[in-house]
């Protein structure tokens, strides 16, 4: 989206020739967020969009990484998502380690993305949690020290369905939420190209027990590099929305609540007590309610386009209608190339690791009028646009 033009006007112009126009100012956008705090960017500030209104739309945010082709969450994934043009870097799923350091970990457990199963020292550190009610046996990172952490590297996580990027395994540590903003700050500088970043803080709930909460660090590391402004190119986003409120108070940053499935409950939600569900939380009053704290919501694609019993896409809801008339963006989530996560009309054959007719569920998604959608395969994404805005 070019910070000439609005979201809700992006809609009205799309899909005929208005969708050209609309690339082309995105790409305006883009390159003047380089330049730093434009006059009209000021405007979309005061219109409750924050600097993510310069983004090109659909955006396409590299999930994990350019995660497709390289191990979740490592430096090697985030790089070559921005050498493939990748508009935002989902860097990353924030975990905090023992000693309060923030770290880049989809999930707290991690025998399935590093290699500490192979580390004798660490044996006795494997046990048996209650992860957001559900019982978790693993490595969880606030058992270990930063120290501790940086002797692993990554691995693979779906190795049936990515038999290649095997090849990458042991190649690269764990990255810190520093390290991501050091290298955000240096592939900005090399590329004269301001480089976005979505970090998410993962089970904010249970980290606040433990006694590591998420949103007061997230907020001095992103003070600490100049990094917590409303244009700042950082888009922060969590699954509680009583997280990303208590964010609201500390930082400036655009702030996206997520979404799960209809019938799921936050877990914030759960431990207070909070009868809603996500059915609840997309009903116009609920939309309402995130747009007083929030600049967008990221729902699973379902929200957006259900599946019937066989897998196939439905009709479209009225989630992205509901949302856009309250001034929220919507950034769903997660599109793959690979036959078993596309839904079933677009499978090709039944091999895990081949791929399906993406562009085909790309059209589907698109024509909804989402604003950007997260993938592990940006270049497969940024192509999908590119027939989309062309028409
Ligand atoms: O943050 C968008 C998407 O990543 C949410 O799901 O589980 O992949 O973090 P997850
Ligand atoms: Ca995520």
């Amino acid at each position: 989206m070019g910070p000439q033009e609005s979201n809700e006007q992006a809609q009205e112009n799309a899909p005929s020739t208005g969708r050209r126009a609309l690339l082309g100012a995105a790409v305006l956008g883009a390159s003047g967020a380089v330049l730093g705090l434009s006059g009209t960017a000021r405007a979309d500030a005061r219109h409750g969009g924050r600097g993510m209104k310069s983004l090109p739309v659909p955006t396409i945010v590299a999930h994990r990484g350019a995660s497709g082709y390289r191990p979740e969450h490592t430096l090697g994934s985030y790089q070559l998502a921005l050498d493939m043009g990748a508009d935002i870097v989902e860097a990353g799923d924030l975990v905090p380690t023992k000693d309060g350091h923030l770290v880049c970990r989809h999930e707290p457990e991690i025998g399935g993305t590093t290699d500490v199963a192979d580390h004798p020292e660490f044996a006795d550190r494997r046990t048996t949690k209650v992860l957001d009610g559900v019982s978790t046996t693993g490595w969880f990172t606030e058992d270990f020290t930063l120290a501790e952490l940086k002797t692993l590297r990554a691995t693979e996580r779906i190795p049936a369905n990515r038999p290649h990027n095997t090849l990458y395994n042991g190649r690269w540590e764990i990255p810190t939420f520093e390290e991501v903003l050091q290298w955000q700050e240096e592939q900005t500088r090399k590329r004269g190209k301001q480089v976005w970043i979505y970090p998410e803080l993962k089970h904010p709930t249970y980290f606040r027990k433990l006694g590591l909460g998420l949103e007061e660090r997230v907020a001095k590391v992103l003070r600490k590099y100049g990094r917590n402004k409303w244009n700042s190119p950082v888009i922060l986003q969590s699954f509680e929305p009583t997280s990303i409120q208590r964010l609201n108070k500390l930082v400036d940053n655009p702030l996206v609540v997520l979404l799960s499935g209809a019938s799921t409950r936050p877990w914030d939600f759960v431990e207070t007590g909070d009868p809603r569900t996500v059915a609840d939380l997309i009903k116009p009053a609920g939309l309402r309610e995130i747009a007083s704290y929030a600049q967008g919501i990221g729902p699973t694609l379902d929200l957006v386009i259900p599946k019937d019993a066989a897998g196939k896409l439905t009709e479209p809801t009225t989630l992205v209608t509901d949302a856009h008339k309250v001034g929220l963006v919507l950034h769903p989530w997660t599109l793959r190339n690979e036959n078993p996560f596309l839904p079933a009309d677009f499978r090709k054959g039944t091999d895990a690791d081949a791929y399906g007719d993406v562009f085909g569920a790309y059209r589907a998604y698109f024509a909804t009028g989402i604003d950007g959608i997260f993938t592990d395969h940006p270049d497969t994404g940024l192509l999908a646009r590119e027939d989309f805005v062309n028409g």
